[in-house]
């Protein structure tokens, strides 16, 4: 994770968004990054300094001429400090101010000085967004190396449906994450699948896990700040597409593994978190099934083994797996891995408080196919995630074979 001991500036403008700017920093620093804020005058109409000076730790700035500091220059020790400077909520003046070249206070000055790069998250209403002034405005600091995020539908604080709306605050993060972080899978294609299938078995009801789809969204957002282009196949899960990424929506296994091999053609790297379920109902009623007197029984049947069978049409493909064990985690591992032709195999204990289903930390065991094990004790999914991805990298720089091929010709195909 890119954002670990870097140091950022936040500056928050003058929009009803500002109060967002509290969450912001609340993620940075549980990113383990340190943060220093500045305010403008107007920002401080809608949230306390002192708000965010608790929340980061650090002094929140708010003035060029400050009496407090006689050996500092403030601007330029503050556009030193910073390994990013992001301004989030940036409302059209202060997107103007930059776009002329204004310095006329703290914030606007910082950014004339500083040689980091700079992210700039626009939030207002609409019509402000579209107007063509704002839009040429947004061009020119493109064409200076500015980023910009682009901002979300939604509604609006003037109670409109429209554009407008900051960005969710992991991806304003991941954002910056993706800035600051070595490209080292571009020219990747990365094909993650997440979450839990769902099996029915009349028109209301069906079969499922608890599988949130946090951990292989975890991996699609990390594979996408190194650099990879990413399709992300997903069962049905309650969180945020991932910008960026190229999103299937599925909902059984049939329909993932369908999903899994049509796009197997031109992924260089499989990563398979999604808790699959190894059965369905073998009917589906066309009626819901109504309560009698009694129990009901229903007739499972085994679903395909999408990972299997991907293993079997491997090539030069980098595959991991996960195994999700109450029990005998290790040994469990190493057989699934070595029966599928795995490279990798993650292991998590679902025993374990903070591992496995619905949490945003997991504790993992990393086997590769060479007999090595890395530990990974409790950790956010995203930090696991770039483990996980450190060790597909190391892979493909050693060239790690993977054993037990069921065809050779197959494995030596490359894409
Ligand atoms: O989604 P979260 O709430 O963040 O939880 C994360 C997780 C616990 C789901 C994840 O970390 C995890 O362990 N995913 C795999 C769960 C699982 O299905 O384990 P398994 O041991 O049953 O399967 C082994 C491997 O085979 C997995 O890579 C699985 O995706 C794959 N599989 C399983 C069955 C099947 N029919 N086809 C498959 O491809």
């Amino acid at each position: 994770m890119a954002l670990k001991d870097k140091r950022i500036l936040l500056g928050v403008t003058g929009g009803i968004a500002a109060y967002k700017a509290a969450e912001l920093i609340r993620d940075f620093v549980r990113r383990q990054a340190s943060v220093k804020v500045i305010m403008t005058k107007n920002a401080r109409e809608f949230v306390m300094p002192l708000t965010l000076q608790t929340l980061s730790g650090n002094p929140v700035y708010t003035d060029m001429f400050s009496l407090d500091r006689p050996n500092e220059i403030i601007h330029i020790s503050l556009a030193d400090y910073a390994d990013i400077i992001i301004v989030a909520p940036a409302t059209a003046n202060v997107i103007g101010k930059l776009a002329a070249g204004l310095a006329d206070d703290l914030l606007t000055t910082v950014i004339l000085a500083t040689k980091s790069p700079v992210l700039i998250c626009p939030a207002m209403n609409s019509n402000m967004l579209d107007n063509p002034a704002v839009k040429e405005n947004i061009a020119r600091l493109v064409k200076r190396d500015f980023h910009f995020m682009d901002p979300e539908w939604g509604e609006l604080a003037c109670k409109v449906e429209g554009r407008g709306r900051l960005p969710e605050i992991s991806e304003i993060a991941d954002e910056a994450d993706a800035i600051l972080t070595v490209k080292d899978f571009a020219g990747e294609r990365v094909l993650v699948t997440a979450g839990p299938t769902r099996e029915p078995f009349d028109p209301v009801r069906y079969i499922t896990n608890y599988s949130s789809g946090k951990m292989g969204y975890a991996l699609a957002r990390c594979a996408r700040n190194r650099g990879a282009k990413v399709v992300l196949i997903s069962g049905p899960t309650a969180l945020e597409k991932p910008r960026g990424v190229e999103f299937i929506a599925v909902s059984s296994a049939l329909q993932m593994r369908d999903a899994v091999m049509s796009e197997l053609e031109t992924a260089t790297v499989v990563i398979k978190a999604a808790a699959v379920a190894d059965y369905r109902p073998s009917t589906i009623s066309e009626k819901k099934i109504k309560k009698k007197a009694g129990g009901l029984a229903i007739e499972l049947q085994r679903n395909p083994d999408i990972i299997a069978e991907v293993g079997r049409e491997k090539g030069s493909r980098i595959l991991v797996g996960f195994a999700m064990e109450s029990h005998d985690l290790i040994e469990n591992a190493t057989e699934k891995m070595q029966q599928k032709n795995m490279d990798l195999i993650v292991a998590n204990d679902v025993t374990q408080a903070g591992a496995g289903f619905q949490t945003d930390t997991n504790i993992v065991k990393i086997l590769d196919c060479k007999g090595g094990i890395e530990d990974c004790p409790l950790m956010d999914k995203m930090m696991v995630a770039d483990r996980i991805l450190d060790k597909v990298r190391q892979i493909r720089m050693e060239g790690m074979p993977s054993r037990g091929p069921s065809n050779p010709s197959k494995r030596m195909r490359r894409k």
